[in-house]
């Protein structure tokens, strides 16, 4: 496997690759590698002749006041972890190769954006589609692999993909989950074992709506009513957001009808988590 870090270096090989004729998986990361991210890398090398991920905390995707600083690093753990599902290269840029002095260029994706976790994370949004841009211009991918744990990031670079032509296809894989049913996230280290318990209410309130969907419910309120009462029960839990959305517009929907979305994003503690469920599918918990 080898490490990269240097953005010309990493177009280099991905044009060699591309002449072979070898088609190229993506998995973009931030590091600290749980088994949702391996599952991300197991497809990514299941789909392409090569895999490359990347690991990289990027500073634009984060407001002021939130985690970057502290967010979870561990690069020799990474390492290990992603040669064990036979990732061929670690691309592993620096702040100053991905944003050089006077950069000024941003991409940003309109309207679907300026909900949910674009309401209230105001950078995050603009700062994923452009490191996405810059990401897929380095590493030439003929395909990508995006978790749908975070809905609407992978609806977003969807949308961006198809907008600005880009050459490449975006896969989503379903959440990983814990043997108790949470959503495998890098920031579950954070949680104390009191308030892991409390986090469990997510994934069951998404379980609960589901049920009441299957017994032929589709009023929205009275679906969120159940998911905000569960939340609201448990110690600890502070809804930022829990809403039935549009899964194209994440526009809100009164009736769950077509293509609906329950996403949620709550505190527990100082931890902000999210999750979500598209109804009807399967909910693996
Ligand atoms: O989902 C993530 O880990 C990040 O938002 C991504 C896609 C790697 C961009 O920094």
């Amino acid at each position: 496997m080898e490490i990269i870090e240097s953005p010309q270096e990493m177009q280099r090989l991905a044009e060699s690759y591309r002449k072979a004729g070898l088609a190229v998986a993506f998995v973009p990361t931030m590091g600290y590698f749980h088994e949702g991210h391996l599952e991300l890398m197991r497809e990514g090398k299941r789909l392409a002749d090569r895999l490359v991920v990347s690991i990289y905390v990027n500073p634009a995707q984060f407001s002021p006041g939130e985690d970057f600083e502290r967010y979870p690093r561990d690069f020799e753990r990474d390492r290990k972890l992603a040669s064990t599902v036979g990732a061929d290269v670690i691309f592993r840029p620096s702040n100053a190769q991905m944003y050089p002095p006077g950069h000024l260029t941003y991409v940003n994706v309109l309207a679907m954006t300026g909900r949910l976790c674009g309401e209230s994370r105001p950078n995050y949004f603009q700062g994923v589609t452009t490191i996405c841009t810059k990401l897929f211009n380095i590493v030439k991918p003929h395909l990508a692999v995006f978790g749908k744990k975070d809905f609407q990031q992978y609806q977003v670079i969807r949308r961006m993909v198809l907008d600005l032509n880009l050459d490449l296809e975006i896969v989503g894989l379903a959440t990983v989950r814990e043997e108790d049913g949470l959503a495998m996230s890098s920031r579950n280290v954070y949680l104390k074992p009191d308030e892991r318990a409390s986090a469990l209410s997510l994934v069951k309130s998404l379980k609960a709506a589901q049920e009441l969907y299957d017994r032929g419910e589709r009023d929205s309120r009275t679906i969120l009513e159940r998911v905000r009462g569960m939340i609201e029960g448990h110690p600890g839990c502070g809804i930022d957001y829990a809403g039935i959305f549009n899964t194209e517009t994440f526009e809100d929907m009164e009736r769950v009808e077509g293509q609906a979305v329950l996403a949620l994003a709550v505190k527990v503690g100082k931890t902000r988590l999210i999750d979500n469920h598209v109804f009807g599918e399967e909910l693996r918990f």
